[in-house]
């Protein structure tokens, strides 16, 4: 593994992360036996920033860390976030009431939460998963930088955070790292946010740099349960699911070309944009960690980099990231 630096705080991340949301959420059923040996696994390849939530699985993925987290507390840096809730019974992904909440009130609550599961003193990176539409960002901001005081979080981040948003929250306490999705098939940072981060002198990590799978050309939609989150975005359903195959075929063709995987490509392509950039691909098994930690190897020129442009451009039908009920949570 190689390692980069967070922001400028001098912690030492490795340069691709381990997204552990759907070992416990989101990508159909659960198997906590491969998930951690999977998270050992990560230690053993070097790969040491984790990547939670308090809502993946309501609690359980940061339950499941702990169990990994606890014996090796001086190896990991371990990221989580607050601000999604769901009202009633229920999963933030499917079927779930789901809504943002980044009040001092709820984060005061959600903090202690997450620290209980990870079963730790400290969190190392603690997110706002989306910004409120209810509450300014400076109360928000200005509440995270308090545990900072108190010494419950270490360094604070953001999550599809808008420019100004961005911007404002930088005036209140430094933030060290911005997680928005992207990859091949999400390019919406590309404009101004990625830009952004890397003025601000702040880390950009991409979040679903593999679109979810779809980028591996291994994912059978076919084959997806009810209760996979996939089943209902749009690049997953019609005219959008037909166009992806064919760009994810024509983009496995190209990594084979490059004597790679589609998955090592996709992330090696994310790693390239910018010197601030640390991926977090997701995956609860070990066989998919090692081939994605191969993509440290992997080296693009202009000329790839321009290739894997014009397969891109020959399938403009992707589709939107979300559907209407996701996107309403992003702050425009
Ligand atoms: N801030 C946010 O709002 C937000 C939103 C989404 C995700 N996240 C974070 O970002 C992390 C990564 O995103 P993600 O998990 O949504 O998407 P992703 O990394 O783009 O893709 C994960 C999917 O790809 C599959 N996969 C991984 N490596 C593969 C390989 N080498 N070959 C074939 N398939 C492979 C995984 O399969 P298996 O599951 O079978 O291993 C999983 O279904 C999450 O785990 C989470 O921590 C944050």
């Amino acid at each position: 593994m190689k390692y980069k630096e967070l922001a400028n705080t001098g912690e030492k991340l490795s340069v691709i992360g381990l997204g552990c949301m759907g070992m416990s959420a989101a990508y159909g059923t659960a198997d906590d036996v491969e998930s951690v040996a999977t998270l050992n696994y990560a230690l053993d390849l070097g790969i040491n920033f984790w990547d939670t939530a308090d809502i993946y699985g309501n609690g359980t993925n940061e339950e499941l860390i702990s169990k990994v987290l606890v014996p090796n507390r001086d190896k990991i840096f371990i990221a989580t976030k607050f601000g999604f809730r769901i009202r009633g019974n229920g999963d933030v992904f499917v079927g779930g009431e789901t809504y943002v909440d980044a009040s001092p009130k709820w984060m005061k609550e959600a903090v202690e939460k997450s620290l209980k599961r990870l079963k730790i003193e400290t969190i190392d990176l603690y997110y706002a998963h989306r910004v409120d539409p209810n509450v300014p960002i400076e109360e928000t901001v200005g509440a995270m930088s308090e545990l900072v005081k108190e010494g419950k979080v270490r360094y604070l981040g953001l999550s599809e955070a808008t420019p100004d948003d961005l911007k404002r929250a930088c005036a209140v306490h430094p933030i060290a790292a911005l997680q928005s999705e992207y990859s091949l098939l999400t390019r919406d940072v590309e404009k101004e946010i990625l830009p952004l981060t890397k003025a601000l002198g702040i880390t950009f990590v991409p979040f679903s740099p593999l679109s979810r799978g779809l980028i591996t050309n291994k994912l059978d939609v076919s084959s997806l349960t009810s209760n996979d989150f996939r089943a209902n975005l749009p690049r997953y359903q019609g005219e959008h699911l037909d166009n992806n195959q064919k760009l994810t075929a024509a983009f496995a063709e190209y990594a084979e070309s490059k004597s790679c995987t589609p998955a090592q490509l996709a992330i090696a392509w994310v790693m390239a944009q910018s010197d601030n950039i640390i991926p977090i691909p997701g995956t609860k098994r070990r066989k998919y960690l090692e081939e994605n930690a191969g993509a440290v190897e992997v080296t693009l020129t202009a000329k790839d980099l321009e290739n894997i442009e014009a397969i891109v451009r020959m399938f403009p039908n992707i589709g939107p990231r979300y559907s209407a009920r996701e996107n309403k949570f992003v702050k425009k």
